[in-house]
């Protein structure tokens, strides 16, 4: 019979790799509830009009990357993203009754059919946090440090953090005109996509990733333009304090002008943090303000804040995990007084193996070392009689008798 294979694009998370999963997956929770995030979750399937309208119809997800299948008479998509489907519960939960802000947390499975490659997949993993009910410059500088400090404390260098300011839809406004007016010269030799976007938003053409594109983008007077201040005064007063605090709270960071993210939503300020060892798919996370989705997805006005990281990208920053062995690992020919024994350890919170082989000692105190176990248990007939048994350490080879019931 021919092999059946997993799909391109997705990978197996195996039992090697997984403990490394459950280690960043237990700091990130542990990092939210601490600062007072609850955590949410949504359906891995949603409208496909959430994502067309949320994530914007002029965008790569949307346009190329949906997994989008029908059901009935319902268009239905994978997530490709979190972000829209937790506002699309703020408000169908009425979260926005709750007192402000709503401050949320998510992990789970994203779907977006690119071309995969080291870095990025068909399937990958997101944890993200999001914060509902704040436009304040305080909020957004809450995200970036949690999303900073807790790369860094899980031992990751050579991180660069990029922040910008893009503004309001108002502001864009005047942005378009000027940008418009240097690239017009140069409209012929734009890849399809940028000449789209030259009518719709012009500011995502920043986000192209055709290079010639990128170098007519690159020339002075076109620079000038991006490097403008086109945003209006508050959203520039709300700037200056993020970057203010930033530096206060000493947290080094890049101002990118040319970092407009690839979603629609954004609004004021965005960041990334990317990883100088992870090539081509450097970033790791990103995030922003996105003040006009709650209302264009059919809530109230609410002003929001949020950033989600790539688990795939993340983990593979780590290194490999070391192996864990049990703390208790039972050498026996019997089965129900061991399960009795490792019943005990494990109520004390020990974790504990029996050899279920029925191969002799000698065979079994072999896997006991090859499992890694930290203390060895050896329970024979006579141990049962007589009610003790021995203790090894399997590092310092010492032994130590104890007796069942003092267990
Ligand atoms: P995003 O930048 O599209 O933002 O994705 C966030 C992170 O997900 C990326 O930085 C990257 O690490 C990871 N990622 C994205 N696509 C792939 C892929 N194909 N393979 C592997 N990893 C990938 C968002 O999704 C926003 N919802 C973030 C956000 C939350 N903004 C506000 N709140």
């Amino acid at each position: 019979m021919q092999k059946i294979q997993r799909p391109k694009g997705t990978q197996d998370i195996t039992p090697a790799d997984v403990s490394q999963w459950q280690r960043v997956e237990t700091a990130f929770k542990t990092l939210c509830t601490q600062m007072g995030y609850e955590e949410i979750r949504t359906p891995v399937f949603e409208s496909t009009e959430l994502f067309s309208r949320g994530v914007g119809e002029a965008t790569d997800i949307v346009n190329k990357e949906m997994y989008t299948f029908e059901k009935g008479d319902r268009s239905l998509t994978l997530r490709p993203e979190g972000t829209a489907g937790v506002v699309r519960s703020y408000i169908e939960q009425g979260m926005s009754r709750s007192p402000k802000p709503v401050k949320l947390f998510y992990n789970g499975a994203m779907f977006r059919y690119e071309r995969p490659q080291a870095g990025r997949q068909r399937q990958f993993h997101q944890m993200g946090m999001e914060l509902f009910g704040l436009d304040t410059p305080e909020s957004d500088v809450e995200m970036i440090v949690a999303a900073w400090q807790f790369f860094n404390d899980l031992g990751i260098e050579s991180l660069a953090l990029d922040i910008n300011n893009i503004g309001t839809p108002e502001c864009r406004q005047q942005f378009k005109a000027s940008f418009q007016n240097v690239v017009k010269p140069f409209l012929n030799e734009l890849c399809e996509n940028c000449q789209t976007r030259f009518d719709t938003n012009p500011l995502r053409m920043l986000d192209c990733k055709v290079d010639s594109c990128q170098e007519i983008y690159a020339k002075a007077e076109v620079t000038a333009v991006i490097e403008s201040d086109f945003t209006s005064e508050d959203c520039q007063a709300h700037f200056q304090k993020v970057s203010d605090m930033l530096t206060a709270l000493e947290i080094p960071f890049n101002r990118n002008y040319r970092l407009v993210r690839g979603l629609d939503y954004y609004t004021k300020t965005v960041f990334e943090i990317t990883s100088s060892q992870l090539g081509a798919q450097s970033a790791v996370c990103g995030g922003g303000r996105y003040n006009g989705l709650v209302e264009l997805l059919g809530g109230e006005p609410t002003p929001a804040t949020g950033w989600a990281l790539g688990m795939e990208r993340l983990v593979s920053l780590l290194g490999d995990a070391e192996t864990q062995g049990p703390d208790y690992y039972i050498v026996t020919d019997q089965a129900v007084e061991s399960f009795k024994l490792a019943k005990k350890l494990r109520v004390k919170g020990y974790s504990c193996e029996v050899d279920l082989s029925g191969k002799n000692f000698g065979k079994q105190f072999q896997q006991a070392n090859k499992r890694g176990a930290k203390k060895m248990i050896t329970l024979g007939a006579d141990e049962v009689t007589s009610g003790e048994f021995q203790v090894k350490d399997m590092a310092t080879g010492d032994q130590q008798s104890l007796k069942i019931s003092d267990v």
